[in-house]
């Protein structure tokens, strides 16, 4: 017969350890009380409700302690009966050591994420098991089952009007910008967003600025659409204008991400914030402003969007759902000056658009029932602590070969090396080891004495996956 177990939990008051998120603290409280034996395979475990009220924990922390759980094997949804500890577990539960490892630990961080289809040090994902999955699975069953006519005929190619007013509601909330939803287009990726001020702006053989080092893959998109890019540097107050002015003048546009560098991950100074804009203006030149990232901020508060001082139209304004919710949604957005609103709309009618309404409603619906900011403050204290676990992992373990640059935001870690090696060579490696690091040298045109690491830290779900993953990476490094 079944049992429901609750005894075997033990204390079901999680430890507040290393600011550890809480549904991770539930996570080993269950998997130590398997190991130790206090649960056997077969045993029922409470429901969500019951643990939920019995820890005082929220629903949805205990739902997502028991997904992970779900997911590794240490239990088995049943339905209507219940959820058990996987009967399978017998051995695998006397070779687990009872405290603080966390699964990544026990099967080696590679092969964990080999199961999620993601690499350790993955850059520019956002943690995907923090993604509120039921409530966009139910957002979708409910756009689905009622299938509304507007989602069966030719959607608008400029997006989704109710997202597009949603979205110019958020920006003029969160990043100062005022605009009406007529100036916001959605489209496919920031990459979309180019494409469309490309069609619209510029011709090909047109100059533009490009931060050096800056987005790798906004610099192939740039040059293959057959731009000329003059790289301008940066420095710790960002892009150095007077440097693209000196040696480009007259480009046509300048791509920047002002609010956190990519890579460097500095914020644009408002003294070189309006030489910039003085620069657009003079030379009726473009500015393109990607916001990728500006969500994610663990000290101080952001400046600003720089559209929000364009007093003179010159900026295109661009965000992404990629990291707020999830890339393979492959949805951004990009805000025209009003006096471009006609020349837009007239290149959009002639192009395809970002695809289908569904998933524009569902997220949509996912900022106005309040779920967006709920999901934005979790995911910045989840970050904070991920990005903790990675930068004392790499302050552990490789203080001695490099040093990570503080960043007050975003969801990667700039780690400089401290020696000549090469940072392509340490990628290559890593990579050979399944690890997916990026070398900065890749980031840049020009060259610099020292290289430099990108490691992404959102997936991290625990200080020992990430130290286990940062003990892998030191092996990359020839011995001394
Ligand atoms: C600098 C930068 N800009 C923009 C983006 C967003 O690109 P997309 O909307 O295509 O995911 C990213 C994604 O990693 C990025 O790193």
């Amino acid at each position: 017969m079944t049992r429901t177990s609750t005894k075997g939990l033990g204390a079901l008051t999680p430890l507040r350890d290393h600011g550890a998120p809480m549904y991770l603290q539930l996570y080993h409280h269950v998997r130590d009380a398997i190991a130790a034996g206090r649960l056997n395979p077969g045993d029922r475990v409470p429901s969500v409700r019951a643990l939920s009220s019995e820890t005082g924990l929220a629903r949805g922390t205990v739902e997502m302690a028991f997904q992970v759980l779900v997911s590794e094997g240490y239990l088995l949804t049943r339905g209507a009966a219940g959820t058990v500890v996987a009967p399978g577990l017998g051995t695998l539960s006397e070779s687990v050591p009872p405290v603080s490892t966390s699964p990544a630990t026990e099967r080696g961080p590679a092969t964990a994420f080999a199961e999620t289809g993601m690499a350790p040090f993955q850059l520019g994902l956002p943690a995907l098991d923090a993604f509120p999955r039921k409530t966009w699975a139910r957002l979708c069953g409910r756009h689905q089952r009622n299938l509304h006519t507007s989602a069966m005929t030719y959607p608008d190619p400029s997006g989704h009007e109710p997202l597009r007013r949603a979205i110019a509601t958020y920006l003029g909330i969160s990043r100062g910008i005022a605009c009406t939803h007529e100036q916001v287009f959605v489209t496919t990726g920031y990459r979309g967003a180019l494409d469309l001020v490309r069609r619209t702006l510029l011709s090909a053989g047109d100059t533009g600025w490009y931060e050096d080092p800056g987005y790798l893959l906004a610099r192939i998109f740039l040059e293959r659409a057959g731009f000329r890019l003059a790289p301008v540097p940066v420095d710790d107050d960002g892009l150095v204008v007077e440097e693209g002015v000196r040696r480009a003048g007259n480009a046509r546009f300048a791509v920047v991400t002002p609010t956190h560098q990519s890579p460097m991950g500095m914020a644009l100074s408002l003294p070189r914030r309006l030489e910039l804009l003085d620069w657009a203006s003079q030379r009726k030149a473009w500015i393109i402003e990607d916001d990728y990232d500006s969500e994610f901020r663990y000290h101080g508060r952001p400046l600003p969007a720089l559209k929000s001082l364009d007093h003179d139209d010159r900026v295109l304004y661009t965000g992404t759902f990629s990291k707020v919710l999830i890339p393979g949604l492959r949805l951004a957005y990009l805000v025209v000056p009003a006096s471009l609103v006609g020349t837009f709309k007239d290149e959009v009618t002639h192009l395809s658009g970002p695809g289908s309404i569904v998933p524009q409603a569902m997220i949509t619906d996912f900022m106005a029932q309040g779920h967006f900011s709920r999901h934005l403050r979790k995911m910045r204290t989840l970050y904070a602590a991920r990005r903790g676990y990675v930068v004392d992992a790499l302050a552990e373990v490789l203080g001695d070969r490099l040093y990570v640059q503080p960043q007050a935001g975003g969801i990667h870690i700039l780690a400089h090396l401290k020696g000549r090696e090469s940072d392509r060579r340490l990628t290559a490696a890593a990579a050979a080891k399944g690890m997916a690091i990026r070398a900065l040298s890749d980031w840049r045109v020009g060259k610099a004495a020292h290289g430099g690491l990108l490691l992404g830290f959102a997936n991290f779900m625990h200080a020992d996956a990430a130290a286990e993953a940062v003990r892998r990476l030191r092996e990359i490094w020839p011995a001394r």
